[in-house]
Formats: C-alpha cells, structure tokens, sequence
C-alpha cells in the first residue's frame, strides 16, 4: 500500500495528509541523490534565530553496509523486526548548545521541524519514511563516535513502499487500521486557555 491519507476533517494540503508512517518496505535500492534531496528539504526548516541545530547522521546500505549493519543492530527489537527492507536510516541529531556553549532551550523543537520537513520531503517523492524513538540512543552515539553535546532523538528509516500482506499479521493490521488523531477541540484553543478545553 502507497496510499493511507488523514481522513481530514477539513481539507489540507495533500501532501500533508498523505504522509504517514509505513512500515511495508520493499528491497530495492534508493539512489544517493534521493537521500540528498531529503536531507536538502530539512536544511530548509526553520530555527530559532536561524542556528540550525539539527545534524544527520546518515547510513545508506547500498554505499556502506557494513555501517548500515551497526546503525540498524541499535534498533529495538520490535523496529528490527520490520526494516528488514530498510534503505536508508537517518539518525536525527540535535545540538544542545549554542555557540557560546549555553544550552540551546530549543534544539530539540528545531530538529524535530527539520525532520518533518525531511519525512515530508520523502513522500513527496514517493517514498515511504518513518521516524522511530525505538534504538539505544547512547548506543549510537558511542558506536558512531558521536561527541555528548548532541542529543539523538530519532532514526527514520526509508524505503520503497512494499505490500502490506508481506508484513506479520499483527503489523498488517496495523499499517490497513483507520488512522486516528485527537480532535481539534482537544488540542487548540482559541483567546486563551481553559481546563474545560
Ligand atoms: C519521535 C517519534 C518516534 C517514533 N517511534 C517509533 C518507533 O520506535 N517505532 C515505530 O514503529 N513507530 C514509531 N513512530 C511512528 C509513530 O507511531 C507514528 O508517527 C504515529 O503512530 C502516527 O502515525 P502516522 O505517522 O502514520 O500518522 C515514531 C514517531 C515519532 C515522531
């Protein structure tokens, strides 16, 4: 399956509801022009006074698979289980501190912009891309000599769209279940804020 859109309650852009998370990956090669133009759209994102503190560290199997192969052991067990045709994994970082060494309160908000931008980047060009929490965080930064002022906070693997009914059973069902999200009155308010909202 290539296509799950939000079921919007008012229209948005398509590429925004189109995107979502698969997890039916296909083995076939993507180019490293295809990891460059996503890496290129979260170079776009915006940050707070323009520092740009995302930073990607990138493991293509096709180029490198022996670095490929220690990135994708860090993975959970549960995530393992279903990148098995995984391309590409991208480790989101972010630096959490500013060029004067103080703490940069807002890295993480920055990279996690930039990420979506990239995940954004991938569906667009017909790719399926999925951000996971799941991996030993200090793992890959000891594995990858990664120095401590950066946090990662995420690894989006991406791949070609496969065939749900390839996936366990339990995974198939996931990937076909209705997409679900809080409601708007749930999550906004509009002149101010009420424990009522
Ligand atoms: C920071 C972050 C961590 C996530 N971690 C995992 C993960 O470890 N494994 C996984 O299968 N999905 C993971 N996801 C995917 C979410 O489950 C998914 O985005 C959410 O269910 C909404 O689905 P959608 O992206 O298809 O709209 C993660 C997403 C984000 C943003």
């Amino acid at each position: 399956m290539t296509h799950r859109p939000a079921p919007t309650d008012i229209a948005i852009h398509p590429l925004i509801a189109g995107r979502w998370s698969p997890r039916a990956y296909a083995d076939r090669d993507i180019s490293h022009a295809q990891v460059l133009a996503l890496l290129e759209a979260a170079r776009w994102a915006p940050s707070a006074y323009n520092v740009q503190p995302w930073r990607f560290v990138v493991f293509e199997k096709a180029r490198d698979p022996e670095a490929f192969a220690r990135a994708f052991a860090l993975l959970v067990p549960f995530n393992r289980s279903w990148n098995e045709n995984a391309q590409v994994l991208i480790a989101v970082l972010a630096d959490t501190l500013d060029a004067k060494g103080a703490a940069n309160p807002s890295a993480a908000y920055d990279a996690g912009a930039a990420a979506m931008a990239l995940l954004l980047q991938a569906h667009a060009q017909g790719l399926a891309a999925h951000a996971m929490g799941g991996f030993d965080a200090q793992g890959l930064k000891q594995a990858f000599a990664i120095p401590e002022r950066f946090a990662a906070l995420s690894v989006i693997s991406v791949a070609h769209h496969g065939d749900a009914r390839a996936l366990p059973a339990s995974l198939a069902e996931r990937e076909l279940a209705p997409r679900a999200r809080l409601s708007l009155d749930e999550i906004a308010q509009f002149g101010g804020w009420s424990d009522a909202g």
